[in-house]
């Protein structure tokens, strides 16, 4: 069992935040494991009426057993990417479950944009939705990736020294916390 699980919040093939996701993972291989927002519809209450589509349960019975949670999310006009958001509303129905799901959850959100800040914006607007949620947003360190088409190669792997150093810093504050 994963103590942290990571969700990147892009479908892109050659997505950065992908790419960091699994940068973040390379650095406690033990610890975090790593799940998928793919094949998650549009949120609707009539299909939620017919029963939950098979990817929603699936990352919520991960996320629920999982010590912590690392949200990797790009930034949209601002703001969180709407299929992050769409994913984080499925898996907060039915509203009973939320307890069991996010209530007192560790949670750390980081990003990466080929723009200049880092996806700050995007992870302020995450907070008053995990506080919604009852989730434990971990504030003991912050990691923005601006300039990512320069910090990860064709491959998506990590050659920025100065990146992987803050990520692994802060991977390893964020396990310190959940123990
Ligand atoms: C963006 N992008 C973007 N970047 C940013 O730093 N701030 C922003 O507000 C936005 N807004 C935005 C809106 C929309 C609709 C798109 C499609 C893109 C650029 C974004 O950071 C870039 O596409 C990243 O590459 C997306 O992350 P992935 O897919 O590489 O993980």
């Amino acid at each position: 069992m994963s103590k942290i699980l990571g969700v990147s919040g892009s479908l892109r093939k050659g997505s950065y935040n992908t790419a960091l996701l699994q940068a973040a993972r390379d650095v406690a291989p033990d610890v975090i494991g790593i799940g998928s927002i793919r094949g998650i519809p549009l949120y609707d209450g009539d299909l939620e009426s017919e029963g939950m589509p098979d990817a929603v349960l699936e990352l919520k019975d991960k996320i629920a057993v999982a010590n912590g949670l690392l949200m990797v999310t790009p930034e949209y006009n601002n703001s969180m990417p709407g299929v992050l958001k769409n994913a984080i509303d499925w898996l907060s129905r039915p509203s009973g479950d939320i307890r069991n799901v996010f209530r007192g959850k560790a949670v750390a959100v980081i990003g990466a944009t080929p723009g200049g800040c880092g996806t700050l914006l995007c992870q302020n607007a995450w907070l008053p939705v995990l506080h919604a949620l009852g989730a434990d947003y971990w504030s003991g360190g912050r990691l923005l990736v601006p300039g990512a088409g320069r910090v990860f190669d064709e491959g998506g792997r990590l050659i920025d020294d100065s990146v992987s150093e803050r990520l692994d810093r802060f991977i390893h504050n964020f396990i310190d916390y959940i123990a």
